[in-house]
């Protein structure tokens, strides 16, 4: 079965009345997802806030359930956050590193992690290695695999989907090498959830990190971690407060039970609920059904914009996704995008500073970045396409 694109766009307020191509920026919610983060909100109104968490206290526990059944895990493998930034700092400072110890990187590395990276060099002591990307521009897994051989790798991190491109790295190939080294993977799902297939058992992560604003289409200020039960026990969270953690004497605490040790006690409940109403509205659709229509999208835009004279497209890797990065010649990406904004085409930018290590090993400064979903038509495509002609041309 196909899905209805047009039910879907029907359920989408954003999609009457402008062509939303960043949904790698913040995906427009759908209204099931809407009207539950309204309601949570009036019923805090109404009763206030901790009245309201615990009439819905079910439903939000429950919320870990529908997220682990994306991810093909345990409910107790699953923290709620506030971002895939805040998620990944939560798992990466809980990790034990040694001073001396590696951390081995890829070339699509995200901005948030990278500066972690740093500061960890600084104040751990830690070493960082970036991996090369192989000839067709994703992670160069046999380079990992080797590396990973001799021996003194503690940490694995690599970008599912990177913000700034197309490619979809190998990250079921990058978890076999690190689980046949025993090297635990952490995962920067960040781009990927909602869009493709997720499950970490297929993947091989021990860690993964996910928003829930962008292809998940959930509210903003949302966000997840997987931690995989038996390295709970061994990483130490920073974070703590009375979510995470009891306080149990002077000089003593109690971590809580499985991921909950990496949540916070404030937390945006309406928010969250409207995640939870966002996965499983995405698994209503099934995740299979998403990910072929939103490559075949990403596909025929890219295509479609590579056909064209003066516009070079960016994106690399065997397998790609829909997120589509261009540049169009003579004219600057942010002049590019605010153009194709003014006539109700939304893009983004991916700037040298959110993808440093990757960026400028290519000489790129930014680019123009279109991202497609489900609720994308191809007549938008096309039409969107016939703007960035008439730019190029300079007749928009
Ligand atoms: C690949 C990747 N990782 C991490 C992030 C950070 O996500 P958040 O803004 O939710 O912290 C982004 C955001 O664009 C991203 O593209």
């Amino acid at each position: 079965m196909t899905l209805d694109v047009d039910a879907l766009r029907r359920d989408t307020p954003a999609a009457a009345d402008r062509i939303h191509l960043n949904h790698a920026g913040a995906s427009p919610s759908p209204r099931p997802v809407l009207e539950r983060v309204v309601r949570h909100l009036e019923l805090e109104a109404e009763i206030g806030g901790y009245e309201a968490a615990a009439r819905c206290a079910e439903e939000f526990d429950a919320v870990h359930d529908t997220v682990a059944r994306l991810l093909g895990c345990g409910q107790d493998e699953v923290a709620l956050c506030d971002s895939a930034s805040s998620a990944w700092h939560r798992a990466f400072w809980a990790f034990p590193l040694e001073p001396g110890d590696t951390v081995v990187t890829c070339r699509s590395e995200y901005m948030t992690n990278a500066l972690a990276l740093i500061r960890a060099r600084r104040t751990l002591g830690i070493r960082v290695e970036v991996i090369d990307d192989d000839v067709h521009g994703q992670i160069d897994v046999e380079a990992l695999a080797d590396r990973l051989d001799r021996g003194d790798v503690a940490l694995v991190s690599l970008v599912h989907v990177p913000t700034q491109g197309g490619l979809i790295n190998p990250a079921a190939a990058v978890g076999a090498a690190c689980r046949a080294a025993g090297v635990p993977l952490l995962l920067d799902a960040c781009q990927s959830v909602g869009q493709l297939p997720t499950l970490v058992d297929e993947l091989g992560c021990d860690i993964l990190t996910a928003t829930g604003r962008k292809y998940l289409r959930g509210p903003r200020g949302t966000g997840f971690l997987y931690v995989r039960r038996d390295l709970q026990e061994r990483m130490d969270p920073l974070l703590l407060d009375g979510q995470s953690a009891t306080w149990t004497g002077d000089d003593t605490y109690r971590l809580a039970d499985g991921a909950q040790r990496f949540e916070s006690f404030e937390r945006n409940w309406a928010g969250l609920l409207g995640l939870g109403t966002a996965v499983a509205y995405a698994l209503d659709l099934g995740v299979d059904r998403i990910a072929e229509r939103v490559v075949a999208l990403g596909a025929r835009l890219r295509e479609s914009l590579a056909a064209l004279d003066g516009v070079e497209v960016h994106d690399r890797g065997v397998d790609r996704c829909g997120i589509v990065t261009f540049t169009v010649r003579g004219r600057a990406p942010a002049e590019v995008a605010d153009e194709l904004g003014s006539h109700g085409v939304q893009v983004l930018i991916s700037d040298v500073v959110h993808a440093r290590l990757d960026l400028s090993a290519r000489g790129l400064q930014s680019l123009v970045r279109a991202s497609v979903h489900v609720t994308t038509t191809e007549d938008e495509l096309d039409r969107a396409v016939d703007l960035v002609e008439r730019i190029s041309r300079g007749s928009a």
